[in-house]
This record gives structure tokens, C-alpha cells and sequence, in this order.
């Protein structure tokens, strides 16, 4: 069997592991069913059979005896009666299948044929209780190594019992006969097992992994780029061939959406590889024919607050990935970012319409600040976006909140910014860019009053899977308001497939995973990933004067002659500030030389204050940054520096430069800036960057050293790496991730969102 098994597969099959098991899987289980099946027939069968011959046996023995009795019982009246008897009996010697008779009478004993039987007083026992009870007995047993019957039947003489007549039937041909019933019942079980499995065999290739084959090679190829199998599929496809099909045609979809991204790849890279401020302004002149770029994103580029004293302003660019990211696209662009107006001096320094140009230095664009009252921005801020959304896409073990009161100011507010954003609309077809999970539903709204407009909803931060997003209460409002856009962008292509699967799930609608699109109610919005990015320049150039500057800043923090570590946060439970430390801790307990050697600088900026998961998140790092202080702790030397402050961007690019190593250890992130600004920072391509794995910058920077920051021991295992690591290798390293970054800035990222967004003009 093993053998035909063998034959029936190609070598090329045999290395297919897969549908080896899945076949012989199969094929077991039939055979293991078939044997069973085969088993409990066969037995029943010969049980029958014997039964039926051991009856037939012992009525021919009864019929037999009776006519001996009968033939016997006339001897008993004469003298010599046992000689007579003897000599009636030895007639019936050398029969076929009787192959002793017994006499046996109360009077003389045992009269026997062969005498054997009587010499060893065989059967003895049987006939005298045959005698006894007056009843005929019937025995099965051995005798003479052969299987025989044993039927006596009482012998009478005036109606007296006088003794019992024994007869002994060879029943060898029984056992024979059973034997040969399972011998013919094992033949046709083999001859079973080989037609099922040859028909397994052969329907196994023809319609299952001939089709899973198929789909497997198409997927390979598509992952390589190269040539697809032809469609081959029988004219009535069957379920496998039908998704053989659909895989294959995916596949294909999807090698021309590769062959125009390679094709809008080599467009955006011609004119030199690398994009910068002006072709971005040059380009967006050319794809939008002077039309302006309109920005919604909560977040203010340039906050204004009250100094100490009460009477000046100071303006303050806040933490956040999003506004690096999107403030160098507005300056090349210009346009219009409508946003909160959050700082307490910014109704000082805007407009009746809330508008100031920005920025201050050098303007170039118009922030437009939208005013919240305090329980508006509680409820949409604080509340839905913050303590739902954001635990809601994090994987970071915080339980998402949803209040119905929090709810209800997302949605005004989303309408309060919808019209902030229209009265701002110029007639011809805007071009406009959401950002980020404070507006879900803003894209609906906007297409609602102006189905001209074009809009992307940029999702900054990771999307979940279905089942965790399910237990969002509003699913269904929150999708229909982002499908109300024309393109939805995510960092990376997991994240699309998690929102085209959610989608899938929660809505009717039709999904078109080789287009990556979703059509509801006639209107399609296509999903794709933009991963975002740093500008890709430094934020200044190599100078004696800007070393100068790095080394006094050391010397103010009493770090000249100490290695340096890096964290540049806002300080969220996502960020992994915990572990970080925990990490340092451990360092220093495995790797004791680092001790006095080694400072790690946290710049952490204090966010979302009044939720009150961050104050404890905040309590609990202060906690264990000052305990990891105490604990190694020697004369003016700490392992930790905690500077918590909303921190300037010309310091933390100075902390950048000074430090030997940047700890970015994220819990989930959808990018994370702060891994990107380092490297662009690093004009000397000295330096290490520590990368969470679980951050979606990790996927272009391969060349950091990844870690899981879950794994403490792992992570400072990397930061001794980092700190021992030859300056060749960290050339090496940063020169690479350096390239990836310029290539890849953000001012491509907006190039392709907006080549993408037009398509449709
Ligand atoms: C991070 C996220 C952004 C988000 C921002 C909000 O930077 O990556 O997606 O918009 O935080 O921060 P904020 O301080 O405005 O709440």
C-alpha cells in the first residue's frame, strides 16, 4: 500500500509536506473506518455460519444416535449383548466424519471404537451423566489434537435407563471453514482499502490539493513578482476550484497594483531620488491646479500660552507625531490646518474667525482654531477619543471606556469642526486631509454638504481587529462616518486588512481585496498604507557651533564624561516607560562596569493629564525611576534623569546629538516620530537606535536593534549591545536607516496620499 502511495505522488509532491499529510491523513482515517466496518461484518458473518454448521452438526449427531439407540437397544435382550454390540458398531469404523462411538452401559461399562477411547476412560464422564439424567448431553472439545463434537443420547430397555450412546463427529471442517470465511474477509478488505484509496488518492489531486497547489504557487508568485499560472479551472467549478480562482485573480489584481505602485514609485523617485519641500509644492501645483490643501487634525501646530508673569505669550509646538509629521507638508503646500485651539493665550492671538498664519517666524499657511467649551472637550477629547479610541486600537492592556455622554459631544464636536472646516471651503472641489481617530466621523459629515469635496481620513494610530473593535458600541457610525471618505490611509498594510475585515464584519457592503476597496451605498473609498515619516533633514546642520552647544548641554546635566541613553515621549501607558526603566534597572544589576558610566535622559512631556489612568501612569513611572535611582545611586551619580516638561524642539534635537542611544520601546505604535528624528538627526551616523518591534517604524528601520519590551532581560541585553557596539557597525547601521528615511519622507508620504486622493478628479 505504502508503495502505491509512494507511485501515486510526484517526487515534487512528496517534498509538498502539506498535502502528503493532508492525503495520507485521509486515506488513514478511511482505511482505519473501512477495517472496522470490515471487522464487525465479518465477524458477525462467521459467528453466524458457525453457529448454523454447529447446529447442523448436532442434528445430523441426534438424528444419528437415535437410529443407533433404536439399532442397539434390541442387542440388549440377548446374552453376549457387548459382543454383539462390538461388532455392530465397528461396521461404522473409517466414516468421514464419525470418528468414534461409545456404548456405554450401567451393567458392563464402556464398549468402545476405537478401543482407545475406551482404555482411557474418554467421554466416560459425559455418557454416565447422560445415563443419569436420562437427557441426551452435547459437548465441544479437543480430542486427539483435533476439534470434534461429542453427542450422547441414553440407551433404554423396558422403559429403564441402562446406560448412554456416544457419538464423536470430527468438526475440524467448522474451524476450517471459519478460518477461510476471515481469510476471504481480509482479501476483500485489501481489495476495499485499495480502490478507496486510489479514489482518495486520485480526488485528493484532482480537487483538493491540485486547486490548494495552485493557490499556494499564486501566492508565492505574487510575493516574487514573477509570471501567474493560468486559470485552468473545470467549467462547473466546485467550491475549491472556485476559491483556487478567487485566489488566483486576487493575485493578479494584486501584481497590478504592485506594477502601478512600482510604476508611481518610479514616478515619485524620478527627478532624483530624493523629495523635498519644493517638488512637493512644484508637484501638489501640478496635480491640484492651485488648489489648496485643508487639514483637520485636532492638535494645533502652534499652541500659545501665558507666561508665568500673567501678560506675555510664548509659543509652544506640542508633542506629537502628527504635527512633525504634517507641519512641513502645510509649509511647503500651504493651506489651511483646522484645529482646537487649546493653548490659554490663543483667542489672544487669532482672528474673530479664530485664524492666525503660522508660522509665527515665517508664515506660510492659516491655523484656523476651533473653540471647545470645557465639557466638550471632556467628553469628545478626554473622554471618547482617549479613554475609548485610543486603549480601543492600543494592545497595551488598558480597558477602552465608553460613555454614551462622551459620545454624544464626539459627535458635536465632529460637527462643530465639519462646519469650522466649511465655511472655509473654497467652490471648486477641495482638497481635503483628516487626521487621526478624534474625527471618524468628520468624512461623512463633509461629503453630506459637499459630495465635490475629495477627502482621506489619515488613521495615525494602529487598527484593531474585529473582535476587539467589536466591542465598541458605536461600530456601525463610527465605519459609515470613515467610509464617507475617498481614501483611508493607515501606516501599515496589517493595519488596512484589520479595517477591511472590520468592515467585512460590522457592514453590507461589497469588499474588493484587490483593489482594496470598500463600496457601501454606491461609494467606494479605497484603503491603503502611507507609512508617515520626518521630513528627512535635520533640524540643523553639523557645526563647530552646534557641538559646542551639545557639550554645554552636557556639561549642565553633569554628563560629560558619561554614556548617554535617550526617551523622548509623551508619557502614555503606550510608550512602555516602564518596562524602559525596569530594562536600566536590569542593566546595571547584569552589566555592573555601567555603573557611573551610564546616564539615561527621559524627556517626557505630561499628556492627557486629567484622564485619570494617565495621572496614575505618570505616579507610577516617577515611582520607579526614583527607585531605580535609590538603588544605584553613588555621590552625584543617578541611572536616570527624568526631565518631565513639554520640552523645546531645539533641546531635544541637542539631547539627540549628545546621546549614544535612543530607547524606543513601545508597547503598539502606529509609527512612532521619535525613532525617525533621532536617526535624521544623527548627521555624525553615530549613535544606536533600540526599536520596539510592536512599533510600526520598526518595519522600515530593520537596521535599529529591535526588541520586545515586554522582555526586560532582552532589552538591556540591547542596551549593552548599544553601548558596546563598534563605531563600523553603528556607521553602518544609521547610514542605512538614514537612506530609508530620506527616501521615505514625509513629504513623499504626502505626495502619494495626494497622487492617490486625485486619482479620482
Ligand atoms: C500621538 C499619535 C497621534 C495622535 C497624537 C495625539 O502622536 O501618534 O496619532 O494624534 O498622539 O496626541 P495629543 O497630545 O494631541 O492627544
Amino acid at each position: 500500500m505504502a508503495v502505491f502511495v509512494f507511485c501515486l505522488f510526484r517526487q515534487s509532491d512528496l517534498e509538498r509536506g502539506c498535502d502528503v499529510k493532508i492525503t495520507l491523513r485521509l486515506i488513514m482515517s478511511l482505511l482505519i473506518g473501512t477495517a472496522l466496518v470490515v471487522l464487525i461484518f465479518s465477524y458477525l458473518q462467521t459467528r453466524n455460519e458457525e453457529v448454523r454448521l454447529n447446529e447442523e452438526l448436532g442434528l445430523r449427531a441426534s438424528v444419528l444416535a437415535k437410529t443407533f439407540t433404536e439399532a442397539i437397544e434390541p442387542f440388549l435382550e440377548q446374552t453376549e449383548s457387548p459382543g454383539r454390540i462390538r461388532k455392530f458398531i465397528e461396521k461404522f469404523t473409517g466414516h468421514k466424519r464419525l470418528v468414534g462411538i461409545i456404548v456405554y452401559l450401567k451393567d458392563t461399562g464402556l464398549i468402545t471404537i476405537p478401543t482407545e477411547l475406551g482404555q482411557r476412560d474418554l467421554f466416560r464422564a459425559e455418557c454416565e451423566n447422560t445415563a443419569e439424567n436420562s437427557k441426551p448431553t452435547e459437548v465441544n472439545r479437543k480430542w486427539d489434537g483435533r476439534d470434534v463434537n461429542f453427542y450422547a443420547m441414553p440407551i433404554t430397555k423396558a422403559d429403564q435407563v441402562v446406560g448412554a450412546l456416544g457419538l464423536i463427529h470430527d468438526r475440524t471442517f467448522i474451524v476450517r471453514r471459519i478460518q477461510e470465511a476471515w481469510k476471504s474477509s481480509a482479501v476483500t478488505f485489501s481489495i476495499l482499502a485499495f480502490i478507496l484509496s486510489a479514489t482518495t488518492l486520485v480526488i485528493i489531486r484532482w480537487s483538493v490539493t491540485g486547486p490548494i497547489a495552485k493557490i499556494a504557487e499564486a501566492i508565492k508568485k505574487t510575493a516574487s513578482g514573477e509570471e501567474l499560472p493560468s486559470l485552468n479551472v473545470s467549467s462547473e467549478p466546485e467550491d475549491i476550484d472556485k476559491l483556487a480562482s478567487a485566489v488566483i485573480r486576487m493575485a493578479s489584481h494584486l501584481k497590478s497594483v504592485r506594477k502601478t505602485l512600482a510604476e508611481q514609485s518610479r514616478a515619485m523617485n524620478a527627478h532624483g531620488a530624493v523629495w523635498d519641500r519644493d517638488r512637493l509644492r512644484d508637484y501638489l501645483k501640478s496635480k491640484l491646479g492651485g488648489r489648496s490643501l485643508f487639514v483637520v487634525a485636532n492638535r494645533e501646530p502652534y499652541m500659545h500660552r501665558r507666561r508665568e508673569n500673567g501678560k506675555e505669550f510664548e509659543c509652544i509646538t506640542p508633542a506629537s507625531g502628527l504635527v512633525t509629521a504634517l507641519d512641513p507638508v502645510l509649509q511647503a503646500t500651504g493651506g489651511v490646518w483646522v484645529a482646537h485651539g487649546s493653548g490659554d493665550a490663543d483667542r489672544d492671538t487669532s482672528d474673530s474667525h479664530g485664524k492666525i498664519a503660522v508660522p509665527p517666524s515665517k508664515p506660510t499657511y492659516f491655523l484656523k482654531r476651533v473653540w471647545l467649551t470645557a465639557e466638550e472637550e471632556r467628553g469628545y477629547y478626554y473622554g471618547f477619543s482617549n479613554e475609548g479610541f485610543w486603549p480601543l486600537c492600543h494592545i497595551s492592556h488598558m480597558r477602552p471606556v465608553f460613555r454614551v455622554t462622551d459620545w454624544h459631544e464626539y459627535y458635536k464636536v465632529n460637527q462643530k469642526f465639519a462646519e469650522a472646516l466649511l465655511s472655509e471651503l473654497p467652490d471648486e472641489s477641495p482638497l481635503i486631509l483628516v487626521q487621526d481617530y478624534h474625527f471618524a466621523l468628520l468624512p461623512a459629515m463633509i461629503k453630506e454638504a459637499r459630495p465635490d469635496a475629495k477627502v482621506a481620513l489619515f488613521w495615525h494610530i494602529p487598527w484593531p481587529n474585529p473582535e476587539a473593535f467589536g466591542i465598541c458600541p458605536w461600530q456601525k457610525e463610527i465605519l459609515d462616518g470613515m467610509l464617507g471618505s475617498d481614501l483611508i490611509g493607515f501606516h501599515t498594510q496589517y493595519h488596512c486588512n484589520n479595517f477591511l475585515d472590520t468592515v467585512d464584519r460590522f457592514l453590507e457592503s461589497r469588499i474588493d481585496w484587490s483593489t482594496f476597496s470598500v463600496t457601501r451605498n454606491s461609494k467606494t473609498c479605497s484603503v491603503r498604507p502611507f507609512p508617515i515619516s520626518v521630513s528627512g533633514a535635520s533640524g540643523f546642520e553639523e557645526s563647530e557651533s552646534v557641538r559646542k552647544k551639545v557639550a554645554a548641554l552636557k556639561r549642565s546635566y553633569g554628563l560629560t564624561d558619561k554614556w548617554i541613553g535617550i526617551g523622548v515621549d509623551r508619557i502614555d501607558y503606550t510608550k512602555g516607560l516602564l518596562e524602559r526603566f525596569r530594562a536600566i534597572e536590569r542593566t546595571l544589576e547584569k552589566y555592573p562596569h555601567c555603573v557611573q558610566k551610564f546616564v539615561f535622559v527621559e524627556l517626557g512631556a505630561p499628556s492627557r493629564t486629567l484622564i485619570e489612568g494617565y495621572q496614575s501612569h505618570l505616579k507610577e513611572v516617577e515611582a520607579l525611576s526614583e527607585r531605580v535611582n535609590t538603588r544605584f545611586q553613588k555621590g552625584n551619580w543617578k541611572p536616570i534623569l527624568f526631565l518631565k516638561d513639554h520640552h523645546r524642539q531645539d533641546v531635544i534635537r541637542e539631547f539627540y546629538r549628545a546621546a549614544d542611544f535612543c530607547l524606543v520601546s513601545s508597547l503598539h505604535d502606529g509609527m512612532n516620530l521619535v525613532a525617525k528624528e533621532f536617526v535624521m538627526e544623527r548627521e555624525d551616523e553615530s549613535g544606536v537606535l533600540i526599536l520596539s518591534r510592536f512599533a510600526g517604524a520598526s518595519q522600515e528601520l530593520s537596521s535599529a536593534l529591535l526588541i520586545n519590551p515586554y522582555d526586560i532581560e532582552g532589552t538591556a541585553d540591547a542596551i549593552h549591545q548599544a553601548l558596546n557596539m563598534v563605531p563600523e557597525e553603528r556607521k553602518e547601521r544609521m547610514a542605512r536607516m538614514r537612506t530609508v528615511i530620506r527616501e521615505h519622507n514625509v513629504y513623499r508620504w504626502a505626495a502619494e496620499i495626494v497622487a492617490e486622493l486625485v486619482k479620482s478628479f
